[in-house]
């Protein structure tokens, strides 16, 4: 995947994300020095007298593994400034979500990630803000959304409170129904209208899409899923391009604590090393799957944008480098008769998560949470490494043992 020149936010022009994967996050190139990072496991750092921003100081503040992780993730989003690592992607969400002041509007798509979702509700219910949720496919709907609420809200909570504002939850694709939201045209005009953004880019990865090239305030990482890749360590990441932002984002990061152990920052920085290959791979395999299970009879629908005839596929074909590698199907059968797919699967493994280097399979609708609009017999795929005929023989017997 060559380096998007006209990038203006694109590090040393040159560097492809293959090499930068690799090649950042790394100890000086001294005589003798190791290759990789050690782990650092010290809560604290020497230090006396007054302590300047530029100190580590104490463990909760900064540690030297997490700084490795966090420049790769920045770099690959596009930025010089580092990411900031958290102790799980939904530490990450909370840390952008909890900022909003009293009195703000937070919109977000009908299909967001439950556990961002049911945060935004439970600060509905505590009197913090309000959810609008949206159908995110549709741009004009979305804009429209947004334009109403940024007129609508309430002056500040008190003489010294901060303004409310509005901001948009954006995720594209989204989770589990691989709705493309149009990200340029949606992150430019809320830009417009002073609405803050935030993009989670778990789904789709620094390697298919970049969205502070369009003025997303924040993208944020579940990198328990792609980024770490090996679903043996839970992490987080936010990422941006404001350096006020970031500095008031890290700020509430050393007081509230949501950080990473050390050992998980360097779990997660020998993952992402293999990232673009990862990445390549399942999302070739995802697309030979796709297209299969377009055609099997037993399939009532696949939404995957790597689909030519999927609504979201011109779209992601503008905006994205690659379709990614989760997919749903809905099957000809009830909830039971859906289970009974899921749970005759030998290579497959039915659980949640996705990002994996294993490809894991899942009924949606088994989360009590799961929005309505999810049919009963839909099933998430996230498509991992394996040989793709492997993982075809294996969907293709599980759906014979339950058509029987
Ligand atoms: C899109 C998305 N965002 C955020 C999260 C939360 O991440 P974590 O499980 O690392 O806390 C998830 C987890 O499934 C997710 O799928």
């Amino acid at each position: 995947m060559p380096e998007n020149t006209s990038d203006p936010q694109q590090p040393r022009a040159g560097l492809s994300r293959e090499t930068l994967v690799v090649s950042a996050g790394r100890p000086a190139a001294e005589h003798d020095a190791p290759v990789n990072p050690p782990i650092h496991l010290s809560s604290t750092f020497h230090g006396a007298g007054p302590i300047l921003p530029s100190d580590r100081a104490y463990g909760r503040f900064t540690n030297p593994t997490w700084e490795e992780l966090e420049s790769v993730i920045g770099r690959l989003e596009g930025t010089e400034l580092p990411a900031l690592l958290y102790g799980s992607g939904m530490a990450a969400v909370s840390a952008v979500l909890e900022q909003v002041p009293v009195g703000s509007v937070i919109v977000m798509p009908e299909h967001t990630y439950l556990g961002t979702m049911s945060l935004a509700r439970q600060m509905q219910d505590r009197g913090i803000s309000r959810l609008v949720e949206v159908p995110v496919e549709d741009t004009d709907a979305v804009i429209r959304t947004l334009t109403e609420q940024a007129r609508s809200l309430p002056e500040p909570a008190g003489p010294d409170a901060e303004a409310p504002y509005v901001l948009l939850w954006a995720e594209s694709p989204t989770n589990p129904m691989m709705e493309v939201a149009d990200l340029p045209a949606l992150l430019a005009a809320a830009r417009g209208l002073g609405v803050h953004t935030a993009v989670d880019n778990t789904f789709a990865t620094p390697m298919a899409q970049r969205p502070l090239r369009w003025g997303a305030d924040y993208v944020v990482h579940s990198a328990t899923k792609y980024l770490a890749g090996h679903s043996d360590v839970i992490l987080g990441a936010v990422v941006t391009a404001d350096a006020e932002l970031r500095r008031r984002a890290l700020a509430k990061r050393s007081l509230a604590g949501g950080i990473a152990g050390p050992f998980e920052a360097w779990l997660g920085l020998r993952g992402i090393r293999t990232l673009a290959l990862r990445v390549r791979q399942a999302t070739a395999n995802a697309q030979v799957l796709a297209e299969r299970l377009s055609e099997h009879p037993a399939i009532a629908a696949v939404r995957y944008p790597g689909l030519p005839g999927d609504r979201g596929h011109e779209r992601a074909k503008a905006q994205m480098d690659g379709f990614g590698s989760v997919l749903s199907v809905t099957l000809h059968a009830d909830a039971a008769t859906t289970e009974a797919f899921v749970s005759a699967v030998r290579l497959w493994t039915p659980a949640t998560s996705l990002g994996g280097v294993e490809s894991l399979i899942e009924r949606r609708r088994r989360h009590a949470n799961e929005a309505r609009t999810v049919s009963e017999s839909l099933v998430r795929l996230s498509v991992g490494i394996e040989d793709v005929e492997d993982l075809w023989a294996d969907l293709v017997q599980a759906l014979e043992s339950v058509s029987r």
